[in-house]
Parts: C-alpha cells; sequence; structure tokens
C-alpha cells in the first residue's frame, strides 16, 4: 500500500469542532448518522476468504510452482504436445510417445527418445518452455527432476544426461547440471540448477535434457520448480502466495466450483487421486477444458491453508456433473457419500487411530487438520432432475451422524433439512450490485446463514477495472452491513493466466504471467475490506441522504473502540459525508484513511501497469462528532480513528 506522508485535510473537506445537533440533510451533503448508542450485533469473525478452482490455469501454470507443461506427456493421446526435439545439424533422432513403457499404471505414457547419431561435439536435446515460456531468476536454484530408462543391446544407453535453463532459441545457458549414468532402469534423476547473479531476468527460457551419444531412452514426470513460498517441496509460487497473504483471508473454499463436480463424473474431483507420490498421480480432464496434473492436490490445498492460516471449507464432490450427470440418491449416491466420509477423516481422523488419518500420515501430515465447514456440492439448481434436495440429505444425514459439529453448507435452498448454511452466488454488472445494495438487509435472521460463495463485478478483461471495484466495493458494505448473517463470501474467480489462451473466464481478481503477478483494482478493494473492520456492527443509516449517497458500513472493535467506516463514490465528481456520530465520550482527533481512486472507471492495472491503482494511506484530522469527509471521485475509502 503506497503510503503518503502525514496529511492533515485542507480546511475545506473538514468542518471545525462544534456542537452536533440533531441530523439533517446539509445544504446537500448527505449525512450518515452512526449511532453508538444502539445495541451492536457481532460480525462474522471470519467474513472475508477465498474461493479457488482450477481455472484460467489458476494451479498449472499458475500457484503450482511447477514450470514443466505437460510433464507427463498425458495432455494428448497422441503427441508430445509441448515438447520439442531441437534440431542440430547431423544429429538423427526422434520422439513420439508410447505406452510400452509405463512408469506406473497412473502415468502409463512416457516419451520414447530414439537417437541414432550424434556427431562429435553436438547433442541431441529435448526441450520444454512451460507455461508460456520457463522464467529465469538471477541467482536463483532450480529443482530439476525426472524419470528415465535407458534401453538394451543395440538401443542402449548408458552414458549421463546434461541438463540445462537457456534462452529459447539455446543461444544462452543460464545454469547447467549433469545427471548420473541413465541404465536399463527407471530412474529418478534430480539435479540442481543455479543461475548466476548476472543472468537476465526473462520469461523467454526453456528447460533441456539432452544426450551425446546414440541409443534409446523413456523419459516420464518431468519436474522443474524454482524456490517456492516457505521453501514447501511440490509447493505455491512466492509472489502470488504474497498477494493472497496481503488479503488477510480467514478461509479458503476449494476445489470448486464447477472444477469439484467435472463435467462428466469421472471428472469429477476425485480427491484420492490427488494424493500420494507425484508418480501415482494420474491427472484429469477438468471442466475448463484442460488437463490437470492434480500436483496441487488434496493435501497441497490443506497445506496453503496453513500457510496463510485459513481455515478450508470443504467442498465436496455431491453427485452431480455439469453435463446433467445427476447420480439418483440412494444406493447409487452411496459410494460418493462415503468418499465424502473417508475424506473428512483423511483430513481429521487420528494418524493412529484411522485408517484415512493413518494415509494421510504416510503422505507425510501426522497432525490432524480441523474442519469446520463442508460444502455439499456446487451450483446445484442447474440439475435439471431437481435431484438435490434429496442428494443433499443424504449427504447431511451421513455427515451429521459421523460429525455432529460440522457446519454443512448447502448449494441452495432445500426442504428436507435444515441446512446450517446456504451458499448464494453473484456475478453482475457494477449496476446491478449498486441497485440490490439493501438484499440482505430485511432477510430472516432466523434461517440458515449466508455463504456469499462466488461473486464478481463482471466488468473488465482479464482483471476487472475500476468500475468493476466500485461495484464490489460496495457490494462488500452490503455485506458488511449483515455480517451478522452473511459469514463468508469470497470473490471469484481468484486467478487468471493472462497469457493468450489462459483465461476462460473474464474477470478474475489476479492476473500472472509466468514470470510476475499483479493485483486488479478489485482486489486492491478486497485488500482495504479484509484489513480494516471491526468485530461489531454498528448502527448507521443516512438521514434524507440523496438517491446516490455514498453506500457505507461501519464496524468497531469491540476491545479498542477503533471506528471503521466505508464508503463507494461511484460519481464522476468529488462527493461530501457528513457524519453525525451519536454516543462517543471523545472522538480522538486524528485518524487514518486508505483511499483507492481512479482517474476513470475503465482504468485498471496489468502486467505491464501492475500499480497503477492501489490504495494509498494517509492520516486525517480535526475528528468530531460532525466531520465532513470528502470523497474523490471515483474513488473507494476507509476512515478508522478511536472512539471512546
Ligand atoms: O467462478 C467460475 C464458475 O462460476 C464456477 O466454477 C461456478 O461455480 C460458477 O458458475
Amino acid at each position: 500500500m503506497r503510503r503518503t506522508g502525514f496529511l492533515l485535510l485542507a480546511f475545506s473537506l473538514l468542518l471545525p469542532l462544534q456542537p452536533v445537533q440533531a441530523a439533517p440533510a446539509h445544504g446537500g451533503t448527505p449525512v450518515l448518522d452512526i449511532d453508538l448508542q444502539a445495541p451492536t450485533v457481532p460480525s462474522s469473525p471470519i467474513l472475508h476468504g477465498l474461493m479457488t478452482e482450477e481455472i484460467n490455469y489458476s494451479y498449472d501454470g499458475g500457484l503450482y510452482a511447477e514450470l514443466i507443461r505437460n510433464r507427463a506427456f498425458r495432455n494428448d493421446d497422441k503427441s508430445p504436445v509441448t515438447w520439442e526435439l531441437v534440431k542440430a545439424d547431423g544429429v538423427e533422432a526422434e520422439i513420439a510417445l508410447t505406452d510400452r513403457k509405463p512408469l506406473t499404471d497412473k502415468l502409463p505414457t512416457s516419451l520414447e527418445w530414439k537417437i541414432r547419431s550424434v556427431p562429435a561435439g553436438k547433442r541431441s536435446a529435448l526441450a520444454n518452455e512451460g507455461y508460456w515460456g520457463i522464467p529465469i531468476r538471477p541467482a536463483t536454484t532450480y529443482h530439476g527432476s525426472f524419470y528415465v530408462k535407458g534401453g538394451s543391446g543395440t538401443n542402449a544407453f548408458t552414458g549421463k544426461l546434461t541438463v540445462s535453463l537457456e534462452s529459447t532459441n539455446g543461444s544462452a545457458v543460464f545454469a547447467h547440471a549433469e545427471t548420473k549414468a541413465v541404465d536399463a532402469h527407471w530412474q529418478k534423476m534430480e539435479v540442481t540448477l543455479t543461475t548466476a547473479a548476472g543472468a537476465p531476468p526473462t520469461a523467454n527460457g526453456r528447460f533441456v535434457i539432452a544426450a551425446d551419444g546414440p541409443g534409446t531412452l523413456w523419459v516420464s514426470l518431468v519436474s522443474l520448480f524454482p524456490p517456492t513460498y516457505k521453501s514447501r517441496a511440490n509447493g505455491n509460487r512466492p509472489d502470488i502466495m504474497g498477494k493472497l497473504a496481503a488479503m488477510k483471508p480467514k478461509f479458503l473454499r476449494f476445489p470448486g466450483g464447477n472444477y469439484v463436480e467435472g463435467d462428466r463424473l469421472w471428472e469429477r474431483f476425485d480427491w484420492k487421486a490427488t494424493r500420494g507420490p507425484l508418480p501415482i498421480r494420474a491427472g484429469h480432464r477438468s471442466c475448463w477444458g484442460y488437463r490437470s496434473t492434480d500436483g496441487l492436490g488434496l493435501l497441497e490445498f490443506m497445506e496453503w491453508c496453513e500457510d496463510l492460516d485459513m481455515e478450508p471449507v470443504l467442498a465436496v464432490f455431491a453427485g452431480y456433473s455439469l453435463a446433467q450427470q445427476p447420480v439418483e440418491p440412494g444406493p447409487l449416491l452411496e459410494p460418493y457419500v462415503r468418499e465424502a466420509l473417508e475424506e473428512l477423516e483423511y483430513l481429521t481422523g487420528d494418524a493412529a487411530k484411522t485408517y484415512w488419518g493413518g494415509e494421510r500420515a504416510r503422505d507425510g501430515h501426522p497432525k490432524p487438520f480441523t474442519v469446520r465447514y463442508v460444502e455439499i456440492g456446487n451450483e446445484d439448481e442447474f440439475d435439471r432432475s431437481h435431484s438435490y434436495d434429496a442428494r443433499y440429505a443424504q449427504f447431511h444425514d451421513a455427515l451429521k451422524a459421523r460429525y455432529p459439529k460440522l457446519q454443512l453448507i448447502a448449494t441452495m435452498p432445500v426442504q428436507s433439512r435444515r441446512p446450517d448454511v446456504v451458499d448464494d452466488h453473484y456475478y453482475r454488472s457494477a449496476d446491478a450490485f449498486f441497485k440490490d445494495l439493501g438484499h440482505y438487509d430485511q432477510a430472516d435472521r432466523k434461517g440458515p446463514k449466508i455463504f456469499v460463495g462466488e461473486w464478481a463485478t463482471r466488468e473488465g478483461s482479464p482483471t476487472p477495472n475500476f468500475n468493476a471495484a466500485l461495484g464490489d466495493a460496495a457490494w462488500m458494505t452490503s455485506m458488511e452491513r449483515n455480517s451478522d448473517l452473511i459469514i463468508m463470501h469470497a470473490y471469484a474467480p481468484l486467478f487468471v493466466n493472462v497469457n493468450p489462451g489462459g483465461m476462460q473466464w473474464k474477470t478474475d481478481l489476479i492476473g500472472y504471467n509466468a514470470m510476475t503477478s499483479y493485483g486488479s483494482p478489485a482486489y486492491y478493494a478486497q485488500v482495504m475490506f479484509s484489513g480494516h473492520r471491526g468485530d461489531r456492527i454498528v448502527k448507521a443509516g443516512y438521514v434524507d441522504g440523496p438517491a446516490e449517497a455514498p453506500p457505507y458500513s461501519v464496524t468497531r472493535d469491540s476491545r479498542t473502540g477503533r471506528l471503521y467506516i466505508k464508503l463507494v463514490n461511484r460519481l464522476a465528481t468529488a462527493q461530501e459525508v457528513r457524519f453525525f456520530i451519536r454516543g462517543a465520550r471523545r472522538i480522538a482527533p486524528e485518524g487514518d484513511a486508505v483511499t483507492l481512486s481512479a482517474a476513470a472507471p475503465t482504468d485498471t492495472n496489468s502486467i505491464e501497469e501492475p500499480e497503477k491503482i492501489v490504495p494509498v494511506a494517509s492520516r486525517i484530522g480535526y475528528l468530531t462528532p460532525g466531520f465532513t469527509y470528502k470523497m474523490a471521485a471515483y474513488s473507494i475509502a476507509v476512515l478508522e480513528f478511536d472512539v471512546k
């Protein structure tokens, strides 16, 4: 966050200390009546969180730090897409996919590399440019690995291989290493590749495996990891994790979204297939049109939660896939209910006393996780057989019988059981959000709690523009005002790889390429809202405010007394708001403001201009029970100050 120096706002922006009478509209200035004497209600402690799924190359080619694309040769049945046999004068070689030399039954395809001749001083080389380039950074250590097996007899290959990081045309080599000698058995080769301090940062890198003699080789599961967040093996990109950490998210809803459902039943998120060593993770086709490695599997989702101190909101497959494939409730659904129970035991069961808890320990995480929230399915209103009520009931009964304290989330209202929480989704224009800010104001407080599990203002691509951030911020004021009822919310989708072909869904919170990432204006609105709020919702309302009076929310920290006021001005002109703060014994004369603003609603951030629109921190002064704050045109503001 950018911080201006200490800024006492100009006199024109503030009224001097003065006694405050009633709260009439003041010369056209809307008056926000904040009643500190009225009873407050708690604001959900886990209101702001994240929603994630494999979409827009969110994990492969995104958060998951693996740099090799098509690492297990499963992306295409016919050809080794993304792999290139580098041409060199006099070298005779060919590559093809084969299932005659499987590494495992889960990774049955390997790359057959037949090298007939290599003139002295030349090499036969396989190259992979990763997800739109392998990022090369100076003084950086990469961990490379692959499985290789040599031929025998006349096809024998028993030499060493050279592994390198190069420019995409091979003219520059940034790091290289040698493997052990190859033999006729599958061996895992591991190399460390360290770039020089002077290596030029570039996304135009490639990973190369080279041989200097003839023979046949089979290659499988090729992997390259740069340094990861918290140095986790098989871990995540530090830059993106850093951006998420700045959002201070309280929970992670995973693994979808549509990704949990799959297009077809056999393409659902099958948690068991996403665990264990990488050679036994087959990966699967995701509903967003590409194959997932499942390298970021169930345990990695949980480690992601651990790393950012988020609680998991686990979505379980509930017997409905997107191509209108519902499983009939009753005995046919039972295996999927069992799958969910086993998943919970895997995550929460004692390592010594439960089978699945033991499996988790064997996978490297002896300590049980805590899971409080489980969502049954995703957007089941799209199931045209209308089977959700019965499917929900079957899951509900089984999960509650075994885990009575679990909070169950239904994806739509159901009649046969009372869910603890219902998940509402909203994808809208900014206008639509501004028109519906009272949506939850009068909602039934005796019914299930609400999880706004997916929502976004869909303006701007690949990431939202400033108008979208205004719509988002306005909607967040309404959710925060109702955060006694709305216990959680999460923007979606979270990520997009901005390279051509990377995006399946427009308007995503955080964009990146191989080298770098940036937050959209909507991202910064999230950072501002989650980082500045109290634990109690304070009663507030406009006194005869004009229709376009800035949407607001007011919360207070019950321990410190600090007051947080959020305002959104979508107008092209500056707008004043006068406050009428009732019931304060003392208001600190100074406080803090954070603002986000743009010159035009279509302005945005991008890879080229990642920080065009970022929050600006300043100090505000001359605070009184009746001070006036002037909002810039097109702006979002959070004001905070101490009140006794
Ligand atoms: O966020 C993109 C998609 O929108 C989600 O996968 C789905 O739940 C919703 O329809």
